[in-house]
């Protein structure tokens, strides 16, 4: 195991109705004026902003609007934002949402107090500054809620990139599994594939002797495929949802990856395609990840086994490691399918035309490659892409 410091400032406030206490958590953590920032209409239609905003009048803290995040979130609401809190003064970033209302006021609260464009985050500079946020969290996926990252995308270009920095780490989340019960089939199992996937990145790893992190890993992969069918069959399971909603937050705060080295290149590839097809994230990493996890069982398979064995149930074969790593990897994406997510490019509307495109935008260059448990040439990305428009 790797040294390691671990910071995970923020308060979760899990339950039934928890989003009554918004205003006084937000009292509680220093706010006065807050930006109230959602997406397309769901947290209206649902109450649940109603219920936000009687809980901000009731502790008597001010606020200013602004709704409108797209799944992806864009730069051109960014700049809105920024502008709109500079000029109400506003001192506390409240998204109500998922992963894109949230990693959206990440980026609002870096860009406020800062003199250049907000985008530099977003190319390698580090904030030196952020508003504080906190976070009502309506979709069990991104896990935003407890992380210190971002992603956005640049409408000229349709550049989608990340920004990471633990000044981003919400001060609190509440998370309300009722309040996930609203989400269509599709985007819960999206979120399920996103969850499963943060855990993945992590699992992969060169370095050895990560038992209790491992077994965090798996915890987290067991519990999804128990719980994933479940609240297909019955959206309104709240005992699934809550905890697939848990689950969420644990894949993504690092607990399950410090002390070891990850991986990430699924979601550095799977990025290109939700940029240039505005698919769901989930969507994405269901086509992707085990076409990665294909290219590379091949070459480093002792993961892949133990993978298969302890989470998927396949029999031990200390000769052939990567068959036991395959057959986990073809149960893997079974189950993705089950639960109503595209394995293939196909399915995803994707044209293979694009790939060579998607490839250079990974900025990776003739002698680049993407480091992790496999390191990747542009070669392997393409084998991966080809793998994904296998059915
Ligand atoms: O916009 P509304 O109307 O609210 O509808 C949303 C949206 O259409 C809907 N939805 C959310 N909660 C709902 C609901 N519909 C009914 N009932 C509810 N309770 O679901 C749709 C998807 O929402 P979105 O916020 O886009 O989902 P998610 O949480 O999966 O976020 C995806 C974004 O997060 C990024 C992804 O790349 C993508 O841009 N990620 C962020 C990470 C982070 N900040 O740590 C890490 C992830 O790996 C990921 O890259
Ligand atoms: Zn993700």
């Amino acid at each position: 195991m790797l040294d390691f410091q671990f910071y995970s400032p923020t308060e979760f406030v899990f339950g039934r109705g928890a989003e009554a206490q918004v205003g006084t958590l937000i009292r509680k953590h220093g706010g006065s004026k807050v930006l109230l920032h959602y997406g397309g209409g769901s947290a209206e239609r649902s109450g649940l902003l109603g219920r936000v905003r009687q809980s901000l009048v009731a502790a008597g803290v001010a606020f200013v609007e602004l709704g409108g995040v797209k799944p992806n979130p864009r730069d051109t609401l960014v700049y809105e934002g920024i502008g709109l809190c500079r000029h109400e003064q506003v001192d506390f970033l409240l998204p109500v949402g998922g992963g894109s209302v949230i990693d959206s006021a990440k980026a609002i609260a870096m860009g406020v107090p800062y003199e250049g464009d907000f985008w530099d985050f977003y190319s390698g500079k580090s904030p030196s500054a952020a508003l504080p946020v906190g976070t009502v969290l309506t979709i069990a996926a991104a896990g935003s809620e407890g992380s210190g990252d971002t992603v956005i995308t640049k409408e000229d270009g349709l550049l989608k990139r990340g920004a990471g920095s633990d000044l981003l780490r919400p001060r609190f989340s509440i998370l309300d599994p009722e309040l996930t019960c609203t989400l269509p089939p599709y985007q819960t199992a999206c979120g399920i594939t996103d969850i499963m996937a943060h855990v993945f990145e992590r699992y992969f790893t060169p370095t050895t002797e990560v038992e209790i992190t491992d077994r965090l890993c798996e915890a987290v992969l067991l519990t999804m495929l128990k719980e994933a069918p479940r609240v297909i069959a019955d959206p309104g399971n709240v005992d699934a949802r809550a905890n697939i909603l848990w689950a969420g937050t644990v894949a993504h705060t690092n607990l399950c990856g410090v002390g070891r080295a990850q991986d990430w290149n699924s979601h550095g590839i799977e990025h290109e395609l939700s940029a240039k097809y505005d698919c769901a994230h989930g969507a994405g990493l269901a086509v992707i990840m085990p076409a990665w996890m294909t290219h590379c069982c091949g070459r480093a398979p002792a993961r892949f086994a133990q993978m298969a064995e302890r989470v998927f149930g396949v029999t031990p074969d200390p000769h052939d490691p990567a068959a036991v790593g395959r057959e986990g990897i073809r149960r893997f994406r079974a189950f993705l399918a089950r639960i109503g997510m595209p394995t293939t490019l196909a399915e995803l509307g994707a044209d293979p035309k694009d790939v060579p495109e998607m490839i250079a935008k990974l900025g990776l260059g003739e002698d680049g490659h993407m480091d992790g448990y496999v390191p990747l040439s542009p070669a392997d990305v393409a084998d991966i892409f080809r793998i994904a428009g296998e059915a």
